[in-house]
């Protein structure tokens, strides 16, 4: 059964962005595939983060998933720090991977441009990347647009580990990338995404929907209510195309064109659509959130399950590369 590993940041609940873009899909594949899903806190400190809230944000991200879907049954849903082959099998794949592959990354440069001081933690992020992927064996790896560049380059370094090491012993995992790759955040400009703020939430009420949509940026041509607007260039519409019905996709799409709505009536359609397509994850995810013992013991089988595989390939990788075997394996208890 081909393998499926995907990972997500935790970034506390999930928004319309990496839901549509990557999570949805992961439920859809796991009754097809072995799916290993992972919440990749040790990729989260590699930029400033406010360390009292880490824990939270990795519950909440956990409990999000639960509520739009994953099945811990059939998914191996972890936290990545709770199997430590992560980072052992990033830092041996240091050693196969080019700096200037790591400096040509455009999520390295974009975020590193931020910054006074770039630390090397972000500069191997993705080598870390390629070692949560490999470590499983996985051929599949569902995401954004955004994180494929990361994919080509474990596609290398699996590679570059194999012609050294071991002819096969990695598979070169393959970016599987939807119709939804790049969602649009409410600036009508930038990738919707939780640091830049543009964000719908997946578990926001309501009326909290309608207030982050209200403002948000339509098709400037659109200044007063009688200027006709091209839905084509507009996020509201695309949006429309991702939650309402053909049939009121082809409404919003005539009335921009002839001005028959203004913008704030388009909105009003779509943020009731938004708020009805994610009542029942609404609803589920307030029920676990009344449990998060329960949460954290999904968290703990899953890294358990997780740890075999994990603790499998690092054997193979030791021996492979000459390393002295330990005499007793390091117990860990975690
Ligand atoms: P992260 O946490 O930024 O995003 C999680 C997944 O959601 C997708 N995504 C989007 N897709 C479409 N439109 C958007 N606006 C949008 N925002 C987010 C991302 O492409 C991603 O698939 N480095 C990764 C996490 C990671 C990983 C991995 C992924 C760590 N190890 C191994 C795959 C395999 C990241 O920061 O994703």
């Amino acid at each position: 059964m081909a393998r499926v590993f995907s990972g997500i940041q935790p970034s506390g609940e999930l928004h319309i962005g990496n839901y549509l873009g990557a999570v949805q899909r992961w439920v859809a594949l796991q009754s097809q595939y072995q799916c290993f899903i992972c919440i990749v806190d040790y990729h989260a400190i590699t930029q400033d983060y406010d360390v009292s809230m880490l824990e939270t944000r990795t519950l909440d991200m956990a409990t999000s998933l639960l509520a739009a879907g994953i099945d811990p049954e059939r998914t191996v849903l972890f936290v990545q720090s709770h199997v430590l082959e992560h980072t052992e099998l990033a830092w041996v794949f240091t050693s196969v991977t080019p700096i200037g592959e790591l400096e040509r990354m455009t999520q390295f440069k974009d975020k590193s441009q931020r910054q006074e001081s770039v630390l090397a933690g972000l500069l191997s992020y993705p080598v870390l990347q390629a070692a949560d992927v490999l470590l499983y064996k996985a051929d599949t790896v569902p995401v954004g647009e955004d994180q494929v560049q990361h994919v080509e380059l474990m596609r290398e370094i699996a590679r570059k580990w194999n012609a050294r090491y071991g002819d096969g012993f990695f598979p070169e995992p393959q970016a599987l990338v939807g119709e939804a790759k790049r969602i649009v955040g409410l600036d009508g400009q930038a990738k919707m995404s939780k640091s830049l703020g543009n964000t719908i939430g997946l578990l926001d009420q309501p009326e909290v929907i309608w207030q982050r949509l209200r403002p948000a940026m339509t098709d400037p041509a659109r200044v007063t209510r009688n200027d006709p607007g091209t839905p084509e260039i507009c996020n509201i519409y695309h949006l429309h195309q991702h939650f309402s019905p053909k049939k009121t996709v082809e409404e919003v799409a005539h009335k921009c064109r002839t001005a028959g709505w203004g913008c704030l009536d388009c909105k009003r359609v779509l943020a009731d659509n938004i708020a009805n397509a994610f009542k029942p994850i609404r609803q589920r995810a307030a029920e676990l959130k009344k449990r998060p013992e329960q949460v954290r013991e999904i968290l703990a089988a899953g890294a358990a399950k997780a740890r075999e595989v994990a603790q499998e390939t690092m054997r193979g990788v030791r021996e492979r590369m000459g390393l002295l075997p330990a005499r007793t394996e390091a117990v860990v208890d975690r």
